[in-house]
């Protein structure tokens, strides 16, 4: 490996929440033990050095004024989805600064639905799009993922037309790779999809942010690329923030070809004044979506599928009670710890609580939308996954308690 994933790093007083924040209510790590941070989907890697020379490199130069998108900055995401996605033809007029894919989300929202309108989303449900989307007045609609008999998450297309037409939706988020179920959409899936939301006039936005991050050899489709009418009817979101561990730092990126509906997002997401890159983000961008920056997220997919195989089989031959579908993308694993907890008199709660105590930091799963699951981010080096595993085993899941 040329890259560092293996070094622990303390990111403590460091402006981390994956270390400053217990997400479990009134859990606590017991003396003797270290947090293993695996709840909020950020890394526990440094980032790739482009990036932060970069900054650095920018920083040098001490004036900080207002300043305009270069084309350095259109063309580095020009070729990144060249040359990862074999996305052909894309135009720097199609691209548009979004602070964040959850705002940029919002602001598509915003430019055509109106407040109370419905809008479809699949279940699992990413945190982040039940609180936006709710918080600004739009009523979300359930289609529920189904696992097949081979336990893979996937669209119910029956049930998606039939909830678009009872409600009259005309909006619908598209997650690809899908948080928190893992899945990597394969393209007949997604062409299925998009022909759904085109009976029934429905336009879609693809929140492509996880699109980076595949797991052994998993290959990522763009939306727009499946057909005429995607290409289109999709506002595709897009940010190096979650691939490259710059949340920290804001900036992500919308791309619509439909120069109508561009100019309706362009303006929606302009009204509030407050959607303006930051130059240093910028920068980073450029840093990331260097040579050096594809071969370190190269290496880091390899890490994160090692990390995700050994985590998968551990559980599966171990944790008796406790299923899940291995993740194809992402590095989330969604745990269904029903069977479990019901063999064991145990609720959700002491479960996690018991996980916390022995310092492995993992999120409750149910605001995600099934009853008994845990979200565990596997991005952390690999001497932290089995120091985890190994404590799930000896502390928590067969203690005998
Ligand atoms: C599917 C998905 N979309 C959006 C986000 C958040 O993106 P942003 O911070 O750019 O709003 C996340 C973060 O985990 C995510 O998983």
């Amino acid at each position: 490996m040329t890259y560092d994933f293996t070094t622990i790093m303390d990111r403590t007083g460091k402006d981390s929440i994956a270390v400053d924040i217990i997400p479990v209510p009134d859990a606590k790590v017991q003396e003797g033990f270290t947090k293993i941070p695996m709840w909020v989907a950020d890394m526990n890697f440094a980032t790739a050095p482009t990036i932060t020379d970069a900054i650095i490199e920018r920083a040098k130069h001490p004036a900080f004024g207002y300043f305009s998108e270069s084309d350095e900055y259109f063309d580095s995401i020009i070729r990144w989805q060249e040359q990862r996605n074999q996305v052909t033809g894309l135009t720097k007029e199609c691209i548009g600064y979004e602070n964040g894919v959850l705002g940029g989300l919002i602001s598509a929202l915003q430019a055509f639905c109106s407040a109370g309108d419905a809008v479809l989303l699949h279940s699992p449900t990413y945190v982040g799009f039940t609180g936006s989307i709710s918080n600004n007045g739009y009523k979300i609609v359930h289609s529920d993922l189904v696992q097949d008999e081979n336990g893979v998450w996937r669209m119910d297309y029956a049930d998606m037309d039939a909830k678009i037409k009872k409600h009259k939706i005309h909006a619908a988020v598209f997650c690809s790779p899908h948080n928190p179920c893992g899945r990597v959409w394969e393209r007949w899936e997604i062409e299925k999809a998009m022909e759904v939301y085109e009976a029934n006039d429905c336009f879609v936005i693809a929140d492509e942010i996880w699109s980076d991050l595949l797991l052994n050899g998993n290959k990522h489709i763009p939306t727009q690329s499946v057909s005429d009418w995607a290409k289109n009817n999709v506002i595709a979101l897009y940010a190096p923030s979650k691939t490259f561990n710059l949340a920290g730092l804001i900036g992500s990126y919308h791309i619509i070809y439909n120069s109508y509906l561009r100019d309706r997002v362009e303006k929606q997401s302009s009204l509030s004044h407050y959607n303006s890159m930051n130059v240093l983000s910028m920068h980073a961008l450029i840093g990331a979506y260097k040579p050096e920056g594809a071969l370190w997220v190269d290496e880091l997919r390899q890490v994160l599928s090692d990390n995700v195989n050994y985590a998968y089989d551990y559980i599966t031959s171990h944790f008796k009670g406790v299923t899940l579908a291995k993740p194809e993308g992402t590095y989330m694993l969604y745990l269904n710890c029903e069977q479990w907890c019901r063999e064991h008199e145990k609720t959700l709660d002491e479960l996690l609580k018991a996980g916390v105590a022995v310092g492995v930091i993992w999120q409750d799963g149910r605001p995600f939308h099934r009853p008994y699951a845990i979200r565990v981010n596997l991005a952390v080096p690999h001497s932290l996954v089995e120091e985890a595993m190994a404590r799930l085993d000896k502390y928590v899941f067969n203690c005998g308690v």
